[in-house]
C-alpha cells in the first residue's frame, strides 16, 4: 500500500492547486480525481468552458451589432454552434492536459478512481472497472467540490430541462430558453445564447437581479441586459418545469399569487450549486456532512477529524475557483508548519457577462446592517474617452469608504473589463488604502482604470475631475 504525506480527494482548482503546493514545500503527494480528466468543474465543465463560450459569443454579437458602426461591413454572418462547442472542447482539453503535465512536473502521484475513506488515514480507490486499491496518507485534504443544485418540480431531465453542464454542450442554437435563477450562471450562460439570437427570459424569485451584490449593480444592470433583449419575471416562484417533448412548460406563482406559464425550447436551471460528497464514506472517518451537504471545517480549514482538511465548494463561504485555490495553497503551507492568511473580504466576485461585472469588499447593504459610517464615490464609465472610442458605454464605478478614517471598504462596477479593474481594488483594500490613496495614484489615460480613479476621487471629497 502507498503511503503519502498528503492524499488530497478532488483535482479542481482546489484540490490540485494544494498538490502543487504541497509537492513543492517537499511534501510526497497523492491526487484522487474520479474521472478522466483533472481540473474538476471549473475546466470541465464550469469556468473555462464557460468563458470560452462566452468570448466566442461576444465576436459573433459585436460582428452582428457593432462592427459596422466601426466602419467594418460584413455580409453573410452566421453562428455556427457545433464549431463554437468543438473550440471551447479543445480550449478545456488542453486546459486540463495542463495540469496533467503541472502534477507529472512536481511528482505528485495521480489515482484514477472514486475514493472513499477506509478510516482516517486510509483511503480506497475505486476505479471505473470496480478494480480497488488504498492507498494512506498521514494528512487527507477533501476538495470534491459541488453540483448543480434545484428545487422540486425543477428536477434537470438533461434534455430540455438542463443545468450548466448540458448548456455548455448543445448542438443546436435554441430559439428560446427559460432560465431559472438571475444568478452568475443564469446571466453569463444567458448571454451566450442571447448573442447567438436566442430569446432568453429570466424567472427569479429575488426582487433584483444578482441579489447578493450590491442593490446598484441588480438595478443598472437589469437595464442593461433589457437592451441586450433579455426579459426579467422577477419575484416568481417556480412550481413545476415539464419536458413536452420538442418544448417545455414552467408554471410559476407571480406577485399576485397568480399561476402563469412559460414556453420555450430549453429550461436553464441555475438556482446554486450545492456541496458534493456522495460517495466518499466520510463516516469512516468520524466526519458527516451538515444540513447544506457542507464538510464542517474550522478557520483553519480543519474538520473534527484533525488530520483531515477541507477546501474549496464543499466547504462554506463562496464557490469560486480563486476561493478554492487560496484554501489550497493554505491547508498545504499549515500542514508543512507555516503560519498562512487568508483574508475572506477580499476574494473578488466577477460576472463575465459585457460589460462585465466585480466586486470586492463590503456592499452599502452589508455596511448599513453593521451600522459603519461610510462614504459613496460614484462615477459613470460613459465619462471616459476610452470608453467612447470602444464604444463600451455602460456602467459605473463605485467606491465606498469609511467616513471617518477614508479606508476603502468596497468597490462595485460594470464595466467593459471590470474582472480585471478588480485587482487595483483588491491590491488597495489589501494593503488598507484610503479613497485619497487611489485618487493621488497616477492613472494610464486613456484607459478604463482612470473610472477607478475617478470613482476614489468622487469618494474622497466629491472631487471627480470628468464629471
Ligand atoms: P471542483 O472544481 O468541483 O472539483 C472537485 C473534483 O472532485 C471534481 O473533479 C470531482 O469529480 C472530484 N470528486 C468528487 N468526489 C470525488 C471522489 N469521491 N473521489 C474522487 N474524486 C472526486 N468560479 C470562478 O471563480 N470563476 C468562474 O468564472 C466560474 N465559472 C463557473 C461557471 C460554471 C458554469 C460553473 C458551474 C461554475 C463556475 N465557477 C467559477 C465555480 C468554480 O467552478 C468552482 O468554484 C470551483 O470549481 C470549485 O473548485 P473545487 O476544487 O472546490 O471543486
Ligand atoms: P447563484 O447563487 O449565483 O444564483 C442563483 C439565483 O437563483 C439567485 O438569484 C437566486 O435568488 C435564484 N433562485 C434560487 N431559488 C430559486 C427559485 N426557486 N426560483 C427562482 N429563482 C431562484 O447560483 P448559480 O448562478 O447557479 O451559480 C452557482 C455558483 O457557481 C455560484 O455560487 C457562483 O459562485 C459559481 N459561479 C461563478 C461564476 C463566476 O465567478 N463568474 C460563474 C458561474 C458560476
Amino acid at each position: 500500500m502507498s503511503s503519502y504525506d498528503v492524499v488530497i480527494i478532488g483535482s479542481g482548482p482546489g484540490g490540485y492547486v494544494s498538490a502543487i503546493r504541497c509537492a513543492q514545500l517537499g511534501l510526497k503527494t497523492a491526487i484522487i480525481e474520479k474521472y478522466n480528466t483533472l481540473g474538476g468543474t471549473c475546466l470541465n465543465v464550469g469556468c473555462i468552458p464557460s468563458k470560452a463560450l462566452l468570448d466566442s459569443s461576444e465576436h459573433f454579437h459585436n460582428a452582428t451589432h457593432n462592427f459596422s458602426e466601426h466602419g467594418i461591413e460584413l455580409k453573410g454572418l452566421k453562428a455556427n454552434i457545433k464549431q463554437m462547442i468543438q473550440r471551447k472542447n479543445d480550449v478545456v482539453s488542453q486546459t486540463c492536459a495542463g495540469v496533467k503535465f503541472l502534477m507529472d512536473k512536481n511528482k505528485i502521484d495521480v489515482h484514477t478512481g472514486v475514493g472513499s475513506f477506509v478510516d482516517k488515514n486510509t483511503v480506497k480507490i475505486t476505479a471505473v472497472d470496480g478494480k480497488e486499491t488504498q492507498i494512506t496518507g498521514k494528512n487527507i485534504i477533501i476538495a470534491t467540490g459541488s453540483k448543480p443544485n434545484y428545487f422540486p418540480g425543477m428536477e434537470p431531465d438533461k434534455k430540455r430541462i438542463i443545468t450548466s453542464t448540458e448548456a455548455l454542450n448543445l448542438q443546436e442554437i435554441p430559439k428560446k430558453m427559460l432560465v431559472i435563477g438571475a444568478g452568475v450562471i443564469g446571466l453569463e450562460l444567458g448571454s451566450v445564447y442571447g448573442r447567438l439570437g436566442t430569446e432568453i427570459e429570466v424567472i427569479e424569485f429575488a426582487p433584483t437581479i444578482l441579489p447578493t451584490m450590491d442593490s446598484s449593480i441588480g438595478k443598472e444592470f437589469t437595464k442593461i441586459l433589457k437592451k441586450e433583449g433579455f426579459k426579467f419575471q422577477m419575484e416568481h416562484r417556480v412550481q413545476k418545469v415539464e419536458n413536452k417533448g420538442k418544448s417545455v412548460i414552467l408554471t410559476a406563482l407571480n406577485k399576485k399569487n397568480e399561476e402563469v406559464t412559460f414556453e420555450a425550447d430549453y429550461c436553464l436551471v441555475a438556482v446554486g450549486r450545492k456541496a458534493y460528497t456522495e460517495g466518499l464514506a466520510l463516516e469512516n472517518a468520524g466526519l458527516s456532512a451538515n444540513q447544506r451537504g457542507q464538510v464542517e471545517v474550522n478557520d483553519h480549514l480543519q474538520t473534527t477529524t484533525p488530520n483531515i482538511y477541507a477546501i474549496g465548494d464543499v466547504v462554506r463561504g463562496a464557490m469560486l475557483a480563486h476561493k478554492a485555490e487560496e484554501e489550497g495553497v493554505y491547508v498545504a503551507e499549515l500542514i508543512a508548519g507555516q503560519k498562512p492568511h487568508l483574508n475572506y473580504n477580499l476574494i473578488p466576485g466577477v460576472v463575465y457577462t459585457w460589460p462585465e461585472v466585480a466586486a470586492v469588499g463590503k456592499t452599502e447593504e452589508e455596511l448599513k446592517a453593521a451600522g459603519v459610517e461610510y462614504k459613496v464615490g460614484n462615477f459613470p464609465i460613459k465619462a471616459l474617452g476610452r470608453a467612447r472610442a470602444s464604444m463600451d458605454t455602460g456602467g459605473f464605478i463605485k467606491i465606498l469608504a469609511d467616513k471617518t478614517t477614508d479606508e476603502v471598504l468596497g468597490v462595485h462596477m460594470i464595466a467593459a473589463r471590470a474582472a480585471d479593474l478588480i485587482m487595483e481594488a483588491v491590491t488597495a483594500m489589501e494593503y488598507r488604502a484610503s479613497a485619497e490613496d487611489m485618487a493621488r495614484i497616477c492613472h494610464p489615460h486613456p484607459t478604463y482604470s482612470e473610472g477607478v480613479k475617478e470613482a476614489a476621487l468622487a469618494a474622497t471629497e466629491n472631487r471627480a475631475l470628468h464629471v
